[in-house]
């Protein structure tokens, strides 16, 4: 048995299930596990602070798994951006052969994976900008809808509304985010016409994630309405986890005050507190609403394999079950 799509054959994985870019979450020990439990586990490049690190982070993956897996780049505006053609050029490199684009339109980076024969996986949250990413020429799509941790757009469309208005237009793989976190999550994805899904709230919750128990522990504690989303007046909206940070943040910003305002306490040393320390209110971390969905802190191999078994138990039998002849 297994679960075979367009997304599995094409990026050439056993089981339809992706762990996306997790800024300081997505290291070798989660990204390999992903990957020996039949997953596509991303690592993420910015995470590591300078191109060779990245270089020793893919290296150090390589160690620990001989299956496929992939490296994130995330492109988002900056006043001091990172040298983002060097960690491209480690990328091509060292061999790895895909890629999770997001942030920004992947245009510029497409003729340097293609020429060395890398697949690109473009992360969106938007259909127009899922067509317009299959028009460029990217391999698949990864549409991420507003119950996602991380930046959901501007749009506020749910995946309910929003994978099967993009699987109308999308006809290479395309995999949905934003909300997955167990079994049924998986079938109603390939039910809204996606080809599988792209969790991070859900493997930052495992045995291999790198973060501090308290963090695993509160996301098992916590329900689906234990997110904010911040900078919403900047337009550069953010879900992140509840906590005395981010509803200051939102308060300041709902009052008038601008970025600057708001400077220090968004901080990412801050914020890396919290995955580092286990302090839960030193300052911002993302997390999605699909913390309203977990209740265990399983081993990626364990998730992916009790996810696929149960996929497989409510398609073959509970669904086929319903229909009368
Ligand atoms: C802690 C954390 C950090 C993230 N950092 C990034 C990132 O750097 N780049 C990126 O493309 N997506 C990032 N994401 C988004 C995930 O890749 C994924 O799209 C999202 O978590 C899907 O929603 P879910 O959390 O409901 O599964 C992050 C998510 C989490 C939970």
């Amino acid at each position: 048995m297994g679960i075979r799509t367009k997304f599995t054959e094409v990026f050439g994985i056993e089981h339809p299930i992706a762990q996306g870019g997790m800024q300081w979450v997505g290291r070798a020990e989660l990204v390999a596990a992903v990957a020996n439990g039949g997953g596509l586990g991303f690592i993420t490049a910015l995470t590591q602070p300078t191109p060779a690190d990245l270089a020793n982070e893919i290296a150090k993956t390589r160690d620990l798994t001989d299956k496929p897996f992939g490296v994130n780049l995330t492109i988002l505006p900056s006043i001091n951006p990172p040298p983002y053609e060097e960690y491209r050029q480690v990328i091509v490199d060292s061999g790895v052969k895909i890629v999770e684009t997001a942030g920004s339109n992947p245009a510029p980076h497409l003729p340097m994976f293609h020429d060395n024969g890398i697949k690109v996986l473009h992360k969106c949250t938007a259909v127009r900008h899922a067509v317009k990413a299959q028009s460029l020429g990217v391999d698949g799509i990864s549409i991420d809808g507003f119950e996602c941790a991380g930046h959901p757009g501007e749009d506020d469309i749910p995946g309910l509304v929003l994978i099967p208005a993009a699987a109308k237009q999308i006809e290479i793989p395309m995999i949905a985010s934003g909300g997955f976190a167990d079994a049924r999550g998986l079938v109603a994805a390939l039910a809204l016409g996606a080809d599988g899904i792209n969790m991070g709230t859900r493997f930052m919750c495992t045995v291999e994630s790198c973060i501090h128990q308290n963090v695993k522990e509160a996301i098992v504690a916590g329900d689906e309405r234990g997110t904010e989303l911040i900078f919403r007046p900047l337009r550069n909206t953010a879900r992140v986890a509840s906590n005395t940070v981010s509803r200051e943040v939102v308060k300041i910003l709902d009052d008038g005050g601008q970025f600057e305002d708001v400077r220090d306490l968004v901080a990412g040393v801050r914020g890396r507190r919290v995955f580092d320390e286990g302090d839960l209110d030193a300052g911002i971390w993302t997390v999605g609403t699909a913390q309203g969905l977990i209740h265990d802190i399983p081993t990626c191999g364990d998730l992916i394999a009790r996810m696929v078994a149960e996929a497989e138990d409510i398609i073959t039998n509970q669904l086929a079950g319903l229909v009368t002849r």
